[in-house]
């Protein structure tokens, strides 16, 4: 069935490729089509509980779904918004990141990370990445503070991401983030659910932001995200930015805020989505090792790094340097298999950011990960027969 050739997948885009219910013979990239069907009738009951009662914003979901979402990953607070942006931009808010203060972050992830720290005024200072894991380097992360200084910034923060749902050496992180001063903000947007020795992301640094984009791991069906802490005074102030800087009320406004709220509509589908994450996880996990088995010995598979486990966002393989990347994309639409190319330019390597700065020694690895990496569909349910077609695609287009 999902094995059919079809032209216009061309450059379909994730969203595209999420939206395939009308066109079922083609793999989608993301299947939410199945997820829904899995759910069926508790998400029409959960949706149907939100238009009878009416509360739009901030109904009795949203603390429901905090409440639940501190359960699963044991931070001591939650604090849902209106996108994973909103959630790293609130917590820079909250901190009073400016101009003049640098946070360093890698270059090599989706342009949220940065962008939320362009726009309080401060100054990304963009740092290599580890080939393997995808994640922060930890030695051009400490090149990267020298940098900060010698330009004259004061450096504040550094955000780390979880890339591809695996997440990063916190442990390595903290202590560097320790001994000069900075607070740790974890950028889980694609990484939630997935654990470090042992212990779920959203307890690690500060605090962590994550997104319930529809695409991602735990996705509702619009823009979402929430903040995790253990910090009181953090929580509270994050609870105030998000209501336009809310004091006693919502016309008191003691600070400068957003309108960032979860809507209820979504905070109720989370919380049935919720419900089947973990099981959803396991899934994925499965996917994962039997790709590693069928292309560990022809392509770069991901590796997960000692400690860490993942939640596969994305599958992402490593085309050796000089293949025809658009060929093997094309090879594999022809078969049906959609691919996508997170990233194709690193952040430092963007009109936007360029003009910021890098971390001393240069983003070789982040600059050539952009040129060669390729993914390749990955959801909970994927079954064994396509995921044997996908694999003997790839084989087949890499012995090309
Ligand atoms: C690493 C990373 N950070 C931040 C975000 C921003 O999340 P949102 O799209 O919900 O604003 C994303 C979403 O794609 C992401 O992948």
């Amino acid at each position: 069935m999902a094995r059919q050739a079809s032209s216009d997948l061309a450059n379909s885009s994730v969203q595209d490729s999420m939206n395939l219910l009308s066109r079922p013979q083609e793999i989608p990239f993301i299947d939410v089509g199945a997820q829904r069907q899995r759910l069926g009738k508790s998400l029409d009951a959960a949706l149907a509980r939100v238009l009878s009662h009416n509360q739009f914003i901030n109904g009795p979901e949203v603390a429901q779904l905090e409440a639940a979402l501190a359960a699963f990953c044991g931070a001591r607070h939650v604090v849902t918004c209106s996108s994973g942006t909103d959630a790293l931009l609130m917590v820079l808010m909250a901190k009073g990141l400016a101009r003049g203060d640098a946070v360093l972050c890698p270059s090599f992830t989706f342009c949220a990370t940065g962008e939320a720290v362009a726009l309080t005024g401060a100054t990304p200072v963009f740092v290599d990445v580890d080939e393997r894991s995808f994640n922060m380097d930890v030695a051009s992360l400490k090149r990267g503070v020298a940098t900060a200084r010698r330009l004259g910034l004061t450096p504040k923060a550094v955000i780390v991401v979880d890339l591809f749902g695996q997440s990063a050496d916190h442990d390595a992180i903290a202590a560097v983030a320790e001994g000069e001063g900075m607070f740790v903000l974890d950028d889980a947007a694609q990484g939630f659910g997935a654990s470090y020795k042992g212990r779920r992301l959203g307890s690690f640094g500060l605090a962590t932001a994550t997104s319930f984009f529809p695409a991602k791991p735990l996705g509702c069906f619009g823009d979402g995200g929430a903040v995790f802490t253990d910090d009181d005074e953090l929580a509270a102030m994050l609870r105030s930015i998000r209501v336009h800087g809310q004091g006693s009320d919502k016309y008191d406004n003691i600070r400068v805020g957003l309108t960032a709220r979860l809507d209820t509509i979504q905070a109720a589908i989370l919380l049935e989505k919720l419900k089947i994450f973990e099981d959803e996880i396991v899934a994925r996990n499965a996917v994962a090792e039997r790709y590693a088995g069928g292309l560990g010995n022809i392509v770069a598979v991901p590796r997960l790094a000692s400690g860490c486990t993942s939640v596969w966002a994305q599958y992402t393989i490593r085309l050796q340097e000089g293949t025809d990347r658009a060929g093997f994309a094309a090879a594999l639409k022809a078969q049906g298999i959609p691919t996508a190319i997170y990233y194709p330019k690193s952040m430092h390597q963007q009109i936007a950011y360029r003009d910021f700065p890098v971390a001393e020694g240069g983003l070789t690895v982040s600059e050539r990960l952009s040129d060669t990496v390729i993914s390749l569909p990955i959801h909970a349910y994927l079954d064994e027969d396509t995921q044997d077609h996908i694999i003997e695609a790839v084989r087949g287009a890499v012995s090309v």
